[in-house]
């Protein structure tokens, strides 16, 4: 059986005092399950306070982006092997604000994805629509293309290390959710693909998990379509109580 995996994605969020008090209040609050992981995904300023106070406990910790090159002259990247040398397991990439606000294309996503996993990070890899693309009826188009490219050259193997993050665009950051049906399909759709690049058993244990507007109060319902494996909390994860209420609600 698949694991519930709930990521929060912190966002530029919270200087060093205030991650303190956000790691304490979550930490404080979690009740051993052994059916779920949580993750946390400080901005970098924080990783190494985080990894610090996360240490005793079965909170993983991941950043928010880095670069694909080991080293060099790239003014304002950080490289796999820094953030691993903070304690960081997780990376996630290809988020929507990246790709929209920053002008990541498929490509350059693909790299990135490539040098996490060959340098023992694992990745949360972020595919979605657009509004725009869903009232046009090419969601599953867009999709495809993102996960087709984002995944590259990526084997079976270094598929079980990651997870893919379906975060519909229009519903990030706005309270619109998409409903459990509307998101449902689309977990279904990505892992009838994977099952098509890959194979049954790698699109089998994949975790999934949705990301847009997730909290307390329709967190369950989302989490109990069979394809949704988790969520990617941005907004309700700065607030321990919410986080802990999406993560409780497993
Ligand atoms: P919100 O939960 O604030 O909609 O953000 C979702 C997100 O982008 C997580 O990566």
């Amino acid at each position: 059986m698949r694991k519930k995996v709930i990521a929060g994605n912190w966002k530029m969020h919270k200087d060093i005092k205030e991650t303190i008090e956000l790691i304490s209040g979550i930490k404080n609050g979690l009740t051993p399950n052994e059916n779920r992981e949580v993750i946390v995904c400080p901005p970098f300023t924080s990783l190494e306070t985080a990894f610090a106070l996360l240490k005793e406990s079965n909170i993983g910790l991941g950043a928010q982006n880095m670069h694909f090159e080991d080293s060099g002259a790239f003014t304002g990247e950080i490289s796999a092997s820094m953030l691993k040398s903070v304690g960081c397991k997780y990376v996630i990439l290809g988020h929507s604000e990246r790709r929209n606000v920053f002008g990541e294309a498929d490509e350059m996503i693909n790299k990135k994805m490539l040098k996490a996993l060959n340098s023992g990070l694992n990745p949360i890899f972020c595919v979605g629509e657009t509004l725009e693309q869903r009232e046009n009826g090419t969601t599953n188009s867009i999709i495809e293309n993102q996960i087709r490219k984002g995944l590259d050259s990526i084997s079976a193997q270094q598929l079980e290390n990651t997870i893919i993050a379906y975060e519909p665009v229009w519903a990030i950051g706005t309270g619109k959710t998409a409903t459990p049906d509307q998101a449902q399909e689309v977990h279904k759709f990505i892992r009838t693909l994977i099952a098509d690049i890959y194979d049954e058993k790698t699109a089998g244990s994949l975790i999934i998990q949705y990301g847009g507007s997730v909290k307390p109060e329709n967190s369950s319902e989302l989490l109990n379509q069979p394809d949704i494996d988790g969520a990617l909390v941005g907004g309700a994860c700065l607030k321990p109580d919410l986080f802990l209420g999406i993560i409780n609600s497993i």
